[in-house]
Protein backbone atom coordinates (compact mmCIF):
# COMPACT_ATOMS: atom_id res chain seq x y z
CA UNK A 1 0.00 0.00 0.00
CA UNK A 2 1.29 3.11 -1.26
CA UNK A 3 1.67 5.76 1.62
CA UNK A 4 2.68 9.69 2.01
CA UNK A 5 3.24 11.40 5.05
CA UNK A 6 2.60 15.23 5.29
CA UNK A 7 4.40 16.88 8.58
CA UNK A 8 4.37 20.95 8.49
CA UNK A 9 7.52 21.82 10.64
CA UNK A 10 6.97 24.01 12.91
CA UNK A 11 7.95 27.24 11.86
CA UNK A 12 9.89 25.87 8.81
CA UNK A 13 8.83 23.36 5.58
CA UNK A 14 6.74 20.13 4.63
CA UNK A 15 8.08 17.26 5.08
CA UNK A 16 6.71 14.87 2.72
CA UNK A 17 7.92 11.03 3.29
CA UNK A 18 6.69 8.15 1.65
CA UNK A 19 5.44 7.51 -1.65
CA UNK A 20 4.51 10.59 -3.99
CA UNK A 21 4.54 12.69 -7.26
CA UNK A 22 6.08 16.20 -7.21
CA UNK A 23 4.65 17.93 -10.19
CA UNK A 24 7.24 20.96 -10.81
CA UNK A 25 5.73 24.17 -12.18
CA UNK A 26 7.30 23.37 -15.57
CA UNK A 27 5.17 20.30 -16.14
CA UNK A 28 8.18 17.93 -15.07
CA UNK A 29 6.96 15.08 -12.90
CA UNK A 30 9.27 13.19 -10.43
CA UNK A 31 7.69 10.04 -8.91
CA UNK A 32 9.28 9.30 -5.46
CA UNK A 33 9.07 6.12 -3.95
CA UNK A 34 9.78 5.37 -0.13
CA UNK A 35 11.77 8.85 -0.47
CA UNK A 36 11.49 12.45 1.39
CA UNK A 37 11.70 16.07 0.66
CA UNK A 38 11.61 19.27 2.34
CA UNK A 39 8.87 21.70 0.32
CA UNK A 40 8.80 25.76 1.15
CA UNK A 41 5.77 27.30 2.74
CA UNK A 42 7.49 30.87 3.91
CA UNK A 43 7.43 31.87 0.05
CA UNK A 44 11.53 32.68 0.66
CA UNK A 45 13.11 29.55 -0.50
CA UNK A 46 15.42 30.11 -3.72
CA UNK A 47 15.05 26.47 -4.63
CA UNK A 48 11.49 26.46 -4.91
CA UNK A 49 9.38 24.33 -4.47
CA UNK A 50 12.45 22.92 -1.87
CA UNK A 51 13.03 24.60 1.82
CA UNK A 52 16.91 26.02 1.16
CA UNK A 53 16.38 26.87 5.11
CA UNK A 54 15.47 30.62 4.60
CA UNK A 55 13.03 30.85 7.01
CA UNK A 56 15.50 30.38 9.65
CA UNK A 57 17.01 33.60 8.47
CA UNK A 58 13.87 35.51 7.94
CA UNK A 59 11.77 34.73 11.21
CA UNK A 60 9.03 32.66 9.26
CA UNK A 61 6.47 31.86 11.90
CA UNK A 62 3.45 29.52 11.61
CA UNK A 63 2.06 27.38 14.93
CA UNK A 64 -0.23 25.38 13.19
CA UNK A 65 1.02 22.18 13.25
CA UNK A 66 -0.10 19.35 12.47
CA UNK A 67 0.21 16.01 10.58
CA UNK A 68 -1.60 14.88 7.65
CA UNK A 69 -1.56 11.04 6.74
CA UNK A 70 -3.02 9.88 3.06
CA UNK A 71 -2.96 6.33 1.76
CA UNK A 72 -3.82 5.20 -1.58
CA UNK A 73 -3.25 2.25 -3.99
S1 LIG B 1 10.29 26.88 4.47
FE1 LIG B 1 12.42 26.73 4.36
S2 LIG B 1 13.00 28.22 2.94
FE2 LIG B 1 10.85 28.35 3.02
Amino acid sequence: MAETIIIPNEHGPYHVKGDFRLVLSDGTELDVEGGETWLCRCGLSSMKPFCDSTHKKSGFRCDNVEMVERSGA
